[in-house]
């Protein structure tokens, strides 16, 4: 290893001494520290602060736009006005109350050195503008695929997130897929290309929806194949609709819906992905870390035969926002679709991997670091028990509201999903459950969230983020069903009696 060169002696012309010249002159680090300090107070509150913002969209434009200055004001000025005003509107999601979204928590070791990253500013383009960062992707790639159980000749990008590797790994399956028919998509562009058939779930995730858009696949050009109650693709369905298909085709499956955390049945789709000589792609955002876990692995059983796959970081593994991994098991396809080469982007066969073969941008963050932190810090048990203990704290809370009279629980709990409907009869469900929501919202106590699933109106409990313990879980469920016995009482019929008769109202 070579030595860093150190402080530069100058001899000045013309005089009898020499000046030290340092190659860092700034050294006033006052303004990270106070950084620092601020974000350590709010890791503090966290679990004391209600989990909801303070500030309406109105009240945040205020603080926020206070005008661009036209000469540059101090930076503590500043920094203070950034926290005062973005603490204002900052949602709980590292804090123990939040049950809203898959969301991760912001692991320290992953702020800490995230922090170093910002710090060294590197740009991972490629190796030879940030060999560190590209050597620490490379490892920590590697760790990735052995902890998910995928091939180990598979490629990894490192992304924003699961939307974006979707994206790296259907691209590499349609530069694949129209490869084999002889047509050179990065050559030739998409138009006048053969037809790839995409068969895709009734329940895929928007972000799968989004990914194919980009990539020119319309809605109206997918092949939908029924999902069932679980929200599980039907592989009698796919068998079916493959078996008349003569296109290329592309399959996307899911490890993890978002409701109910259900898995597909990847052993079956992945022979008929093979019978069929189509690409197997899997989104496995949240659910594809089950494979981590020996004691949830078995949901995600036949995923490795897959062909490309879409992970989170940010969610189980919390890493800081924002982050996402694509694996692509046909390396040279996946390079093909994304990598960018030009005449300034220097390169050796002495080099590292360079990270922007694997992603559609350039410069960009140095991501491997974090990663890599929090796979050292939590180790292949830590990473187990994070997905073990949030799926422990989902089903210790169905199973306490389970049994309890018009709390209906939508599926089996088998991850980290709980979804549910709260119902009386000749009540309407959607109002009986937005009414515990909003009664769970007013309580201020914990962060919860409605959706609409298949035109109904759902309480969605999701847990990714750093596990509860089962009193807090106990405390959330009584919770719960105390908002539920106050909607019970609030909606009760009014029985026919002379008190209440409006039958003789004017207004009748
Ligand atoms: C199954 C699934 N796919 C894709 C996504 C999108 O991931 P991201 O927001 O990281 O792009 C999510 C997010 O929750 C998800 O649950």
């Amino acid at each position: 290893m070579r030595q860093r060169p150190g402080p530069i002696p100058v001899h000045v012309v013309g005089s009898n001494f020499s000046i030290i010249i340092r190659a860092i002159t700034v050294t006033d680090h006052t303004i990270l520290k106070q950084a620092a300090q601020r974000a350590l107070g709010y890791r503090d509150r966290v679990n004391k602060d209600s989990p909801y913002p303070l500030a309406s969209a109105s009240e945040l434009r205020a603080l926020f736009d206070t005008g661009l200055p036209k000469t540059g004001r101090p930076d503590k000025e500043v920094l203070t006005q950034l926290a005062n005003a973005a603490e204002a509107g900052l949602v709980g999601s590292t804090g123990d109350a939040f049950y809203g979204w898959v969301m991760g928590a912001s692991n320290p070791v992953g702020i800490a050195a995230d922090w170093l990253t910002s710090a060294w500013g590197q740009n991972s383009a490629i190796y030879q503008t940030a060999p560190s960062a590209a050597i620490a992707e490379e490892v920590a790639g590697k760790y990735l695929i052995n902890l998910l159980g995928l091939p180990t000749e598979a490629s990894v990008a490192f992304t924003t997130g699961a939307t974006m590797a979707s994206y790296i790994g259907l691209s590499a399956a349609r530069s694949e897929m129209l490869a084999r028919q002889g047509w050179n998509l990065e050559e030739q562009g998409q138009f006048g290309a053969p037809e790839i058939c995409v068969f895709v779930s009734d329940e895929a995730h928007s972000a799968i929806f989004a990914a194919l858009r980009y990539l020119g696949f319309g809605r109206e050009r997918l092949i939908m194949i029924q999902a069932d109650r679980e929200g599980r693709m039907d592989p009698l369905d796919l068998a079916k609709k493959l078996a008349v298909n003569e296109n290329p085709a592309i399959i996307v499956a899911q490890a993890g819906h978002i409701h109910t955390g259900a898995c597909d049945d990847f052993e079956t789709i992945s022979e008929l992905a093979s019978s069929h000589g189509a690409w197997l792609h899997i989104d496995g955002a949240f659910g594809l870390w089950a494979k981590a876990s020996p004691k949830l692995s078995h949901l995600c059983t036949g995923a490795e035969n897959a062909d490309s796959w879409a992970v989170d970081g940010h969610k189980w593994l919390q890493v800081p926002y924002d982050s996402g991994f694509a694996f692509v098991k046909n390396k040279a396809a996946h390079c093909r679709a994304m990598a960018t080469t030009a005449g300034y982007l220097n390169e050796t066969e002495q080099d590292g991997r360079n990270p922007t073969y694997f992603v559609p941008e350039i410069s960009r963050r140095a991501r491997g670091f974090t990663v890599w932190a929090i796979l050292q810090a939590m180790g292949r048990d830590g990473v187990a028990n994070i997905v073990e203990q949030n799926s422990d704290n989902a089903a210790r809370l169905a199973d306490r509201l389970r049994g309890i009279p018009g709390i209906r629980i939508l599926h089996q709990v088998t991850l980290n999903q709980l979804s549910l409907v709260f119902e009386t009869p000749g009540s309407s469900p959607n109002n009986m459950t937005q009414s515990v929501v909003d009664k769970l919202q007013s309580d201020g106590r914990w962060f919860v969230k409605e959706a609409i699933w298949r035109d109904e109106l759902i309480l969605r409990l999701s847990f990714s983020s750093f596990p509860k313990t089962t009193s807090q879980i106990d405390e959330f469920s009584n919770g719960i069903i105390k908002c539920w016995a106050t909607v019970v009482e609030e909606y009760r019929p009014v029985a026919p009696h002379q008190d209440h008769d409006i039958s003789n109202s004017p207004r009748a």
